[in-house]
């Protein structure tokens, strides 16, 4: 039985996609900028199977233990994600046919499969699995239909054309997937995202976890809630602006700025969420104390008596915070979260790289 299993991370927006001109090809209203994670991700095995392609709500076997305690989730996923998931398994088997020729790739005979895919964090926490997820997907099943999957990695490593064109399906299924190819910092404008060059120092990010349990509204929905909004209105222009000002800041590793620029994002995106024509919020009592917390790190020459760099703070739609902090300075901040937050589950996850091909089973599928 032939079976193939990868890994892809999740990604933390620091300009948020928010709001789509072409929903049906997830084609966004304004660029965004990501930071890719690395152990926060999702685990998808695809199996041949001799009966018809399904999803299974089972974990895959063997996963590396990683550093959350070895703790995988099966996503609980309802008729329309199962069915969402398969579509897309398809839409990148009629990707292959395209893609693989140009790229002198040979493909496996295509057969019937079981999916299995896990997460590393709890789904519905305002950590993009839906990101990791279709990334995973989309580079599991491509992997799988190359005949050989040697040859398929060399070509996925050496040349990034060829992976952006798969990122590119990926965002068909769920936008911010797209950002997930490549790492750690990732441009996302009109169809394509892009890896940028920068002299970051390497990064750590904190997710203080506030609430996990499903959202009041979903990301796909809240896209175009968002348009409803008065505040809607010039977010496009904002957007440009601001992502030309965090791209210079990238350019010359300039953690301050980065820090405002995501703040006043973070604020906004939310301010979207709160003031549109059915107004919602995923802020819970949590999110407002950690935030609070937060501000006066953020503000000029950072808090009273820290010498810590000011955090990039953000959230995606939940009720989470992130905190992007310098590694050198990651120790410190851990100490200083704890003791601040004692109540909450705080992950913590550095930069990466993108979708990975995972070891190989100790005992191969099929045999006993
Ligand atoms: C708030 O990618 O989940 O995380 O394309 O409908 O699947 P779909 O939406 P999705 O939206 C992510 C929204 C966000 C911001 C971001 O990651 O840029």
């Amino acid at each position: 039985m032939r079976q193939t299993r990868v890994s892809a991370p999740s990604n933390i927006a620091l300009i948020k996609y928010m709001g789509k001109v072409d929903p049906a090809l997830n084609l966004p209203a304004n660029g965004s900028l990501s930071m890719t994670l690395n152990q926060l991700c999702t685990y998808v095995e695809i199996t041949e199977t001799a009966t018809a392609t399904r999803w299974l709500a089972e974990a895959p076997a063997e996963l590396p233990s990683g550093t959350f305690s070895g703790a995988v989730r099966v996503p609980k996923l309802t008729e329309a994600g199962i069915l969402k998931v398969i579509r897309h398994h398809e839409r990148v088997l009629a990707a292959v046919f395209e893609l693989f020729p140009v790229h002198g790739l040979s493909l496996a005979p295509i057969t019937p499969v079981e999916i299995r895919t896990a997460n590393t964090f709890p789904a519905d926490s305002g950590i993009a699995s839906s990101a990791s997820s279709f990334a995973a997907l989309t580079f599991g099943t491509a992997l799988h239909s190359a005949l050989d999957p040697k040859a398929f990695t060399k070509v996925w490593e050496e040349n990034l054309e060829f992976r952006r064109s798969f990122a590119k399906v990926s965002r068909q299924g769920s936008g911010s997937s797209c950002r997930s190819f490549e790492g750690p910092w990732v441009l996302w404008e009109k169809g394509a995202a892009a890896g940028l060059i920068t002299p970051m120092p390497e990064m750590v990010d904190f997710v203080v976890l506030i609430a996990t349990g499903p959202k009041p509204v979903t990301s796909t929905q809240a896209h175009h809630l968002v348009q409803t909004s008065p505040l809607w209105e010039g977010r496009t222009e904002r957007v440009a602006e601001r992502l030309k000002t965090v791209e210079a800041a990238l350019g010359e590793g300039d953690i301050i700025t980065l820090s405002r620029v995501a703040w006043a994002e973070m604020w906004e995106m939310h301010s979207l969420f709160h003031t549109c024509s059915d107004p919602f919020t995923y802020w819970e009592p949590g999110t407002l104390k950690v935030i609070k917390w937060l501000a006066p790190y953020i503000q000029e020459g950072g808090a009273e008596g820290s010498e810590l760099t000011p955090p990039i703070v953000t959230m995606d739609a939940g009720a989470n915070v992130h905190i992007l902090v310098a590694a050198a300075e990651a120790t410190k901040w851990q100490t200083i979260l704890n003791k601040a937050f004692p109540e909450f589950e705080i992950l913590q996850d550095t930069q990466g790289t993108g979708a990975k091909v995972l070891p190989a089973l100790t005992k191969p599928v099929g045999t006993s």
